[in-house]
């Protein structure tokens, strides 16, 4: 039972979307654990370029299954929205998407919850994406919210929103608007049943049947390790377990089933929304990166800030989630660059600190400590072969090995395909040879 997961080690935005359709290509499964359309994972397809949400990015790779596992959440307006431009770029959604009946849906009432608790918060706010996506895991922990399967009993829903938006129209201060919030939800939800129903059954169930009958399941996570609700940069994250355990519990299936662990990481380091992040680089220097990366995000447009790599947060990722490899993504972004600095570790108040702190108010105090190396001034756009790189960038590669504790197993130097170096010394990491894909 071959298994792959695929995890952000930073702040989000890594790339994951890139590795997860290359390594699609020789999988049979592949399954969104966590999040819902907050995420923006990108894939370049020769001209075409294809942005998912929702929808596992193994989607564009015929023959291969994709599930939305128990773990997300789905707004069913999202949802229909994503098959609809998927259609219309060729790629058609139907036998080959399969969505947990244990899933969680974001309603209306969840994004009006979410911009009222942004703006309550002022100057504190999360900076989230506003896709309701924190207050539909309220409503899950809190055991009070509608899950995919409650389609099949339209009684049963139907009570439960009558409930659901008196309160939740109240707590707003908005009574008056139930009626109208509730005849859009309906209306909402008529549509997203037609379409959803026949994709939805018990995944946890067809993921163990997958595994047992020996087919190739990749989980592609959303989000990253420091957005985790538990392990991340609380409480600037989002509201579910990104991190690898989540693959575990966001699918259904057992921790024991879990093969390799990747963890995707940029070059360099991004993160969008508020909160820490103790190597941002000062302008202009950000800013040159942030147009040369295209580091806007994906889902909502926003800038993104850009700091140096920092491997104090990379080795904790490691840990959390037992990573096998590293698959770094963007190197060509620092081409230009006379110089490059890695953060080895923080300075707390004249103490040394190599493990990533637990509270932010530590973390906001850090200093971060560079090492220096210098740049490679060689366009390495395009690169798919170790030896093309220059010596300074293998170096560059050679010392976040050292530093993150952690082998790097794939480069990436563009959002092509082909523009991505596979010849690395695999050797050691025996198992993820069998996904590489053959170009
Ligand atoms: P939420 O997930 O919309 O609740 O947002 C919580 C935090 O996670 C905010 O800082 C978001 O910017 C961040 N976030 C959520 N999804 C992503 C993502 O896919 N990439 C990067 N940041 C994200």
């Amino acid at each position: 039972m071959p298994s792959l997961v695929v995890v952000g080690t930073q702040w989000g935005d890594e790339g994951k979307g890139k590795y997860v359709d290359l390594l699609s290509e020789r999988m049979q499964v592949v399954v969104r654990y966590g999040g819902g359309h907050n995420a923006g994972h990108t894939v370049v397809v020769g001209e075409d370029k294809f942005v998912l949400h929702i929808i596992p990015s193994g989607i564009l790779h015929p023959g291969v299954v994709c599930v939305i596992g128990n773990g997300c959440v789905v707004d069913p307006d999202a949802f229909l929205a994503e098959i609809e431009k998927l259609g219309k770029q060729g790629i058609q959604v139907g036998d080959n998407l399969l969505l947990s009946d244990r899933a969680q849906l974001i309603l209306s009432y969840h994004r009006l919850q979410e911009a009222r608790e942004e703006e309550r918060l002022g100057a504190r706010r999360i900076g989230t994406t506003c896709r309701g996506i924190g207050p539909a895991y309220e409503d899950k922990i809190g055991r009070r919210g509608l899950r995919v399967g409650d389609l099949r009993h339209p009684d049963f829903m139907r009570q439960k929103l009558d409930y659901l938006v008196r309160e939740k129209t109240e707590a707003l201060g908005i009574p008056e608007q139930a009626a109208k919030l509730r005849a859009s939800i309906d209306e909402t939800l008529k549509r997203f049943r037609d379409v959803a129903l026949p994709h939805v059954t018990d995944t946890s169930l067809f993921i163990y049947r997958a595994m047992e009958a020996g087919k190739d399941v990749l989980f592609e996570g959303a989000q990253a390790t420091l957005l985790d609700i538990d392990h991340g940069t609380y409480p600037f994250v989002t509201s579910s377990h990104p991190t690898a355990g989540g693959a575990a519990t966001g699918s259904g299936i057992s921790p024991k089933a879990l093969d390799f662990i990747l963890g995707i990481t940029k070059a360099y380091i991004t993160r969008v929304g508020a909160g820490p992040l103790p190597t941002e680089m000062t302008e202009p220097l950000g800013e040159t990166i942030r147009e040369k990366g295209a580091e806007y995000g994906a889902s909502t447009g926003r800038p993104r800030r850009c700091g140096w790599f920092d491997s104090v947060v990379v080795r904790y990722a490691k840990r959390i989630n037992g990573l096998d490899a590293l698959a770094i993504t963007k190197l060509d972004v620092l081409d230009s660059l006379d110089e490059i600095k890695i953060c080895t570790h923080y300075d707390y108040r004249g103490e040394r600190i190599d493990e990533f702190p637990g509270e932010i108010s530590i973390l906001a105090e850090c200093e971060p400590v560079y090492e220096t190396l210098p740049g490679w001034k060689v366009a390495t756009e395009g690169t798919s072969r170790l030896e093309a790189l220059p010596e300074n960038a293998r170096k560059y590669i050679a010392r976040l090995e050292t530093l993150c504790g952690s082998p790097v197993a794939m480069i990436s130097t563009g959002p092509a395909r082909s523009a991505t170096i596979l010849d690395m010394d695999t050797r050691s990491l025996s198992g993820l040879e069998r996904w590489l894909p053959r170009h």
